[in-house]
């Protein structure tokens, strides 16, 4: 793994234009998915990024062919002989567990590797399996291993899927793409909503699967005998594109984002907005524009349609600069903090009381060597960096590297100063 680090000189203002990459998180479950339909299904608008490269390894180890092409990912899932997901790939990328679902529903049997410790905070996948279950699955756990049967198929359930934190998005990924091609009707109550699911559903419908309810928490499922491969685009990257409109916030820059969906970001552009920041929608997505010092506001984290907790961290780091506190409230991870230290070595004033943190906005940020900790908390330091007085180091940007494309080249474009470094 390359040790790549970032320097960044700041302050900036960022302004031009920005290409949102299509949508890690709707690719990596559909990837998934595409194992239910023997053949060659295509997807396009694939962000080229490690985390995807990880999904088709684990693909072409269960006996499937799969390339990568310049934004375009081509699965051929003719054979599956090796219905297993190794440790050694789950370890890299808990969303592997993502094949759980597609692999039962084709093959009748899996093996897969339990996620382990994660660094935003414990995350169980008794939902996954509770689901599973009542769709007749068989699942027990053996040396670090999900092992689930399905002898004689599975069966269509009233099922359902909520947490103690509400819907869980690969859950729903799972028991969904597992249902297709069980026997008989399958309702799920309390699914996920989010875009990636509904994308995950379009897909399935495209590869004849029969699904009402998309978009909404109840998912009715008719069950099918087979499926067909697919071509497929997927979505905008709506995470991307929160994480550039939070950029344009911090430097008062001005950014035009092609290819990105505003319905998607609704509860983002309502904060933006309430923080005195200009959401405009264009042709192809949408410009921002900020201009003053930002007005603070409280954030409280929720499953979509509510405020991503993937876009917490980086909105953190512009609440630092505004003018007054804010309180930030996590309902998904609550213990999702690993940026709060790393944003107070910038100077930042932050206090942190469970699963909240009071912000109070300071005049400015100053550089400093940071850690980074996750894939969203190192974008945050990114954000912080880019309005610091000084040249921040980012270290561990392989994080960043997960999920954002390119990033420093797009960044750079609009007028940033980050340079890679190999040491
Ligand atoms: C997905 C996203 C991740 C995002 C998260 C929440 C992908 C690849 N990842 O992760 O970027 O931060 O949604 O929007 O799409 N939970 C349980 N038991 C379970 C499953 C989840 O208690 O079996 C809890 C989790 O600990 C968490 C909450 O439910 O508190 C929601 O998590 P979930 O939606 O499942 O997250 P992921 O699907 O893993």
């Amino acid at each position: 793994m390359a040790l790549d680090i970032f320097k960044i000189s700041g302050p900036v203002r960022l302004t031009g234009e920005v290409t949102i990459s299509g949508s890690k998180n709707a690719a990596l479950p559909i990837i998934a998915a595409t194992i239910l339909a023997p053949g060659k299904s295509t997807l396009c608008g694939v962000p080229n990024l490690s985390d995807i490269k990880v999904m088709c390894q684990l693909v072409e180890n269960l006996g499937c062919k799969a390339s990568i092409d310049n934004g375009t990912v081509t699965i051929d899932s003719t054979n599956i002989d090796n219905p297993f997901g190794d440790y050694e790939i789950v370890r890299k990328m808990r969303a592997s567990v993502c094949i759980l679902g597609p692999l039962l529903g084709r093959c009748g049997k899996v093996e897969v590797s339990m996620p382990g410790g994660c660094a935003i905070g414990y995350r169980p996948v008794d939902i996954h399996l509770r689901g599973l279950r009542e769709l007749g699955a068989k699942i027990e756990l053996k040396n670090g291993y999900i092992v689930a049967h399905a002898n004689g198929g599975l069966k269509g359930a009233n099922i359902f899927l909520g947490g103690p934190f509400g819907s869980s998005v690969l859950a729903t990924a799972n028991v969904l793409s597992a249902s297709v091609l069980a026997k008989g009707k399958t309702i799920i109550d309390s699914a996920a909503c989010e875009p990636e699911i509904t994308d995950l559903a379009k897909c399935l419908k495209k590869m004849g699967a029969k699904i009402s309810g998309i978009g909404s928490p109840q998912l009715t499922i008719k069950g099918v005998k087979k499926l067909k491969p697919i071509e497929h685009t997927v979505i905008p990257d709506r995470i991307e594109a929160g994480t550039f409109l939070a950029a344009a916030a911090i430097t008062k820059g001005n950014l035009k984002l092609k290819n990105s969906r505003v319905d998607h970001l609704m509860a983002v552009i309502d904060k933006l907005r309430s923080m005195n920041v200009t959401v405009e929608q264009t042709k192809d997505g949408c410009e921002v524009v900020s201009n003053s010092l930002s007005k603070p506001t409280d954030i409280t984290t929720l499953p979509y349609p509510g405020f991503p907790t993937d876009l917490q961290a980086q909105f953190m780091a512009c609440l630092c600069l505004a003018k007054g506190n804010s309180v930030i409230s996590e309902k998904i991870f609550p213990d999702r903090f690993m940026h709060v230290s790393e944003l107070s070595r910038m100077a930042a004033n932050l206090r942190k009381e469970g699963p909240h943190v009071i912000v109070s906005g300071v005049e400015k940020l100053i550089a400093a060597p940071v850690m980074a900790s996750d894939l969203r908390a190192s974008a945050a330091l990114v954000l912080a960096a880019l309005a610091a007085q000084g040249e921040t180091i980012v270290n561990r940007v392989y994080h960043i590297d997960r999920g954002y494309e390119k990033i420093e080249e797009k960044l750079n474009a609009c007028g940033a100063k980050i340079e890679r470094q190999s040491i």
